[in-house]
């Protein structure tokens, strides 16, 4: 049943050949830091771009709770901020729906400033482990007091003299690393965060972007990142490039559906983001990049797909896994028309997902003819090769919109399709999958029946 309202059943049929082009939404990393940073300065901050999936107007909603102003003006977002250290207290629960990024983001943004506020989700987000991000945050001297485990809904009593941290991230989270640098900012001195691996850097980014003095260094404990607390962030002007982790399914479904050429314009190829496309031409796919060039500071390109029928299963490296961790449900949809066996190991995070990805996909792909081994943090899928996947289950997407994406994505090219039993969950991070899919020439549609 869906977070927001009534469930939405939906099916994909084998279609196509898929052709156009694939106009994907804004990166929703990049929509959710730019509403919190324009938030945390003072003045008018103006986003083009912007994710208006339910996830990222969840974060304005948050922002609006804690004293901003927050507007649609034309296709622009504005946001007009109280600045670090300038947060009042809601009056309200704080409501971050099915975000994992929202709620780890935002409790960071409040801990080190002398105000309480409770936060709640949906019942993905309310099974999701936050101790990751209160145990870090408590050095600042915040307090949390959550259910069993570390759970949603939970109360941060944030730090009255906060003081800066040094903080080696257990997990590799780009989530963790940035409510730790977002509770630097009104921390007094550096705060410190070192990731063994390195995750999606947008958040160091976008703070220097802000005004903020960071900077990186790698050492051989790996990534260092230190924050100067405490600065006065300058309002900015950001266009948001469109989200690789979206342009995923298009490019997806064109390399498995038959005669497919989709071009997928204007896509951020940042290295901490870009691996399932690393993969998919390892794995033989005809994925092209196009017209390569720099914006505000990040590589971006047109990706061009055309259908692959000789794809190959391969074994990605673990060490990828933080560049692609979004985009192991879509791979593992298209490993199935591969030859040959995918395995993809170092992939614990998979399982404290909006669900736990690798369970959800295992249990459909099979529901679907496609055999899966797996392990705590590894799993295998078993490529029956281009024609030869029969399809025709029903599986769930268990308010996971990547789960739900990927599913419908597979039935493009499996014989008898697929049948989802609730897309709603895609409105998170990309509202508009359906036209767009179906504007490609995807049998892509609610199931009425
Ligand atoms: C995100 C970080 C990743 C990713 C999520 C978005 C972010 O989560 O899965 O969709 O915007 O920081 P983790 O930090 O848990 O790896």
């Amino acid at each position: 049943m869906s977070a927001h309202g009534r469930a939405i059943p939906m099916i994909s049929k084998p279609s196509g050949p898929l052709s156009g082009e694939a106009h994907v939404p804004g990166d929703k990393s990049i929509s959710h830091r730019a509403l919190i940073l324009g938030a945390l300065s003072v003045g008018e901050t103006r986003v083009t771009g912007l994710l208006e999936g339910q996830d990222v107007l969840d974060t304005g909603a948050a922002m609006r709770a804690f004293g901003a102003e927050v507007w649609k003006d034309g296709d622009a977002w504005v946001v007009h901020g109280f600045g670090v250290g300038g947060l009042a207290e809601p009056e309200q629960v704080i409501d971050c729906g099915n975000s994992g990024t929202g709620v780890r983001l935002i409790m960071g943004v409040m801990a080190t400033s002398p105000i309480t506020a409770t936060f709640t989700g949906d019942a993905s987000l309310n099974g999701r482990p936050m101790a990751r991000v209160t145990d870090p945050l408590a050095l600042f001297g915040a307090r949390a007091y959550g259910r069993a485990g570390g759970r949603l809904p939970m109360t941060i009593v944030g730090a009255q003299m906060p003081v800066p941290v040094r903080y080696a991230t257990p997990v590799p989270s780009a989530q963790v690393k940035s409510a730790v640098l977002l509770a630097g900012l009104n921390a007094p001195g550096e705060t410190v965060v070192i990731e063994r691996e390195a995750t999606r850097d947008h958040s160091e980014r976008m703070l220097t972007g802000f005004g903020a003095d960071v900077s990186v260094e790698d050492s051989p404990e790996g990534r260092i990142i230190t924050l100067k607390g405490q600065p006065e962030l300058r309002p900015q002007t950001i266009a948001v490039p469109r989200d690789p982790s979206s342009a995923a399914f298009p490019v997806c479904a064109a390399l498995i559906t038959e005669g497919s050429d989709v071009l997928v314009p204007n896509i951020g190829l940042n290295p901490t983001r870009a691996g399932l496309f690393t993969t998919l031409r390892e794995m033989g796919a005809d994925l092209t990049y196009e017209n390569e060039r720099q914006e505000g500071g990040e590589p971006v390109a047109d990706l061009r797909a055309r259908f692959s029928p000789d794809l190959k299963g391969i074994e990605v490296p673990p060490g990828r896994a933080a560049s692609m961790i979004d985009e192991y449900p879509v791979l593992s949809a298209v490993a199935a028309f591969a030859e040959g066996p995918t395995y993809m190991p170092g992939v614990k995070e998979l399982r404290v997902k909006e669900s736990d990805r690798i369970d959800a996909m295992a249990q459909g792909l099979r529901a679907n003819g496609i055999e899966v081994e797996e392990g705590e943090d590894w799993w295998r899928v078993q490529g029956r090769g281009f024609g030869n996947v029969t399809g025709g289950g029903t599986v769930e997407s268990r308010l996971d919109h990547r789960i739900a994406m990927s599913f419908l994505v597979f039935g493009l090219a499996a014989r008898d399709g697929v049948r989802v039993d609730d897309g709603s969950p895609i409105a998170t991070s990309f509202p508009i999958f359906e036209p767009l899919m179906q504007g490609l020439g995807a049998a892509v549609a609610r199931d009425e029946a």
